[in-house]
């Protein structure tokens, strides 16, 4: 049975050694709480690391931790210390980490570590191609495995593979000042279908493949070499029922109440006016811990009707303690709820009741449903789900969320009162609201909350990831249908060598030869001219470049050859060294359109006009792509709003837009060419827009192919300048 191989850096238990035996423990964080209902009930396996290095493993603690590990239908990872330094406590969490939360001054761009992100990548590689077997899918995630996708799909590329970012995508200024900018896109774009939690992250991810690697993006959908690469946003669920279930068992008059909920209970029991307001977090930078304190401290300040009534109680979970960033911050927090604590505190109350340590989920349970308010107010957060927890535990549907703008939950959970946790002003005006919100509001806005949670659980939610995933193998059949394979190609070189009159005719740019930022850099080169040589010197074989390029550059280049040329799209026809006009053109509307397409130069930075006999061309392939295709847009309502007399004609070719007579075309060209004489064999190949009208007038017997996978009415697809030379040479 095909299955499912989960991917990710950490595992959902995490294993150490304490006084020399195994401690098993689940891992705490986002990714493996959500992913582990998943994996729970699927047939599948979750490749990861253990929780330990290799150093700490003799042989038989090795086995002992595998036999753990495979228990739980997991494979685990081997990493060393320095793996471990350099490449977990390092690029990930010193590098990618910081800069993807916006935190560029942490960011640390150090060579070393990024040579260990790329060597455990490659570990987790050979482990995953170990495990894959026919038809089994795999699901890569998060941030310490960028690099992964693609190392699995140049070993096996029919393997279908999904990738999650459980952390936001930066905006493309930040993204770009990342030294290993390609590498980490093209890493990624080996997966098949690139989720995300919200569409911003979406949306910054296509901008910075726009802008770094200037691929095409067509929606959301990304052309890459031969395949189509989807990206969409995901928002990921909770396991709802389990958090619900959990607070209903908690709320029963029967069951075991817990010391820390006796305690909570204490307080709760002094009086109605009584209240906690809860916040659970891993201690890291990016949760605004310090400014929720302050902020708090603030609102006891403007509201000292509060004191000695309510209560922060603030978890945070040790988390990456390694890291410096994460010692000072753990300092300061210390020192911030020492000194609030200290200014407030009377003999009967502490304002702050801070743990610091990881509890177990019955205690998040006791926490989550004693809490009139929760308080969760990240500086940058990919999802946050404690948020989503804290909703679901809310079984009598009271309770209030405030949350930060700046989680990704914020974006499906509009009911809760959202601030911008930068702001102390929000704060205080928010824990007000809350504290003095009346049942029935709460009431509501939970209702919704938990509706949506329950719905798009964390179940639905792989569920729609892996569906849409499964989608993209069809996707690659409907763009990539017509892939010239081996048997085709071996046909066409038959028919080639047997026919008695043959034509053949070649689009330059983008067929011969691969595009350049400017046009006349693109100038043929001698492997070519040795290509088209042997072509010209076959007997029965008429070559022909049609091109849309003017004639004085082709006479230029073509000057001491004496192949056929037809240039302009169709204007002039070169033949025995010989310029004829296919077409009488007029030219006087140029002078006219020209100082629009200046205006377009001069407000579009990157793009020029070329200027050709009949014809002009606004050229943007080192445009900003995103600012191109608002431009293009404008300039083709302007045009077309203008050529109202059916003479002129506006092309879209590849990141240029070529104005030139209706009555022009290189298909009208194809036509006249293939009533000159009767072949046996026609072979047409371009790449472009333009190129489709050849297509179009080929005749059936005909082998028309289409450099590049979009959608064509060529016979056949191929995927660059050089398969298209490998073909020409086997021709020949
Ligand atoms: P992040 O992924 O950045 O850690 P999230 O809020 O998305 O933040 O996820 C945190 C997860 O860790 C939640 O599922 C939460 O239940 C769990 N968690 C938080 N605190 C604890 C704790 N003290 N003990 C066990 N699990 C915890
Ligand atoms: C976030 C990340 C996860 C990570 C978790 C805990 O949720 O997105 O990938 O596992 O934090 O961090 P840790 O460094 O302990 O794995």
């Amino acid at each position: 049975m095909n299955k499912t191989i989960i991917v990710s850096n950490r595992l959902p238990l995490q294993i150490s050694i304490e006084q020399d035996k195994l401690n098993v423990s689940p891992s705490v964080g986002g990714l493996a709480t959500g992913m582990k209902s998943v994996h729970a009930e699927g047939n599948g396996v979750w490749v990861g690391w253990s929780g330990i290095t290799d150093e700490e493993l003799d042989a038989s603690l090795k086995k002992e931790v595998n036999a753990k590990i495979e228990k739980e239908k997991c494979k685990a990872v081997g990493l060393t210390e320095e793996d471990l330094n350099d490449y977990y406590l390092g690029f990930s969490n010193r590098t990618l980490w910081p800069l993807f939360h916006y935190f560029l001054e942490y960011s640390e761009f150090e060579n070393t570590q990024w040579e260990a992100y790329k060597r455990v990548n490659q570990k987790f590689a050979e482990v995953v191609l170990e495990t894959i077997e026919e038809g089994d899918t795999v699901w890569v995630h998060d941030y310490q495995l960028l690099l992964l996708p693609q190392l699995i799909k140049d070993v096996r590329p029919d393997v279908t593979i999904g990738f999650f970012l459980h952390i936001p995508f930066p905006s493309y200024e930040i993204f770009r000042t990342f030294p290993w900018r390609e590498e980490i896109l093209t890493g990624m774009l080996g997966a098949d279908l690139i989720g995300f939690h919200t569409y911003d992250y979406e949306r910054h991810f296509l901008s910075s493949v726009k802008r770094i690697l200037r691929l095409d993006v067509n929606f959301n959908e990304i052309t890459y070499h031969d395949r189509i690469v989807k990206v969409d946003s995901f928002p990921m669920g909770i396991d709802y029922n389990k958090f619900h279930e959990a607070a209903l068992t908690h709320n029963n008059p029967d069951t075991n109440i817990s010391e820390l909920q006796k305690r909570l209970d204490a307080h709760l029991n002094e009086g109605d006016d009584k209240k906690f307001i809860l916040s659970i977090d891993r201690l890291d930078y990016t949760k605004g811990i310090p400014n929720r304190l302050k902020a708090f401290e603030h609102f006891l300040n403007t509201y000292p009707q509060y004191k000695e009534k309510v209560r922060l109680i603030m978890l945070a979970v040790p988390s990456r303690s390694n890291v410096p960033q994460y010692q000072r911050l753990k300092r300061e927090t210390d020192e911030l709820v020492g000194r609030i604590n200290g200014e407030f505190s009377t003999v009967s109350w502490t304002p702050i009741w801070y743990f610091y340590r990881s509890l177990p989920f019955e205690n998040l349970i006791d926490l989550y449903t004693s809490s009139d308010v929760a308080l969760i107010t990240p500086v940058r957060d990919g999802m946050n789900l404690v948020a989503k927890e804290y909703v679901a535990t809310r079984t009598n549907l009271d309770g209030v969320l405030i949350l930060s703008e700046m989680a990704g939950a914020a974006k499906e959970m509009n009911e809760a009162i959202l601030i911008n946790p930068n702001s102390f002003e929000d704060f205080a005006t928010a824990l007000d609201k809350a504290l003095t919100m009346p049942l029935e509001e709460q009431n509501n806005r939970m209702k919704i909350l938990q509706k949506r949670l329950k719905r798009y659980d964390v179940e639905k939610w792989a569920k729609e990831f892996l569906s849409t995933l499964e989608d993209t193998n069809q996707l690659q059949e409907i763009v990539v249908s017509k892939k010239l394979n081996t048997i085709e190609e071996n046909n066409i070189i038959e028919k080639f060598k047997k026919a008695k009159n043959k034509l053949v005719l070649l689009d330059y740019d983008g067929t011969l030869v691969g595009f350049k930022d400017n046009p006349q850099d693109a100038k043929p080169d001698a492997e070519l001219f040795a290509l088209l040589d042997a072509f010209q010197n076959q007997e029965n074989t008429k070559l022909c470049l049609i091109s849309g390029r003017d004639k004085a550059t082709f006479e230029k280049w073509y000057n001491h050859k004496d192949y056929d040329l037809i240039t302009d799209h169709g204007v002039w026809i070169r033949e025995d060294k010989k310029w004829t006009p296919l077409e009488i053109l007029k030219t006087e509307w140029m002078s006219n359109i020209k100082p629009i397409l200046e205006t377009f130069v001069d407000r579009t930075p990157g793009t020029f006009i070329e200027e050709k006999e009949y014809s002009l061309a606004w050229h943007y392939r080192t445009a900003d792509p995103e600012l191109a295709q608002i431009r293009t847009m404008e300039l083709n309502t302007v045009l077309t709003s203008m050529v109202t007399n059916n003479e002129l004609s506006v092309l879209q070719g590849n990141k240029v837009i070529e104005i030139k007579s209706s009555n022009v075309n290189k298909g009208r060209a194809t036509s006249q060419l293939l009533m000159k004489d009767d072949y046996d064999f026609v072979l047409i190949m371009g790449d472009d827009w333009t190129d489709e009208y050849m297509f179009e007038v080929a005749p059936d017997y005909a082998t028309t192919i289409k450099i590049g996978y979009v959608k064509t009415k060529a016979k056949y697809q191929i995927k660059d300048p050089n398969k298209v030379r490998e073909l020409l040479k086997e021709l020949v």
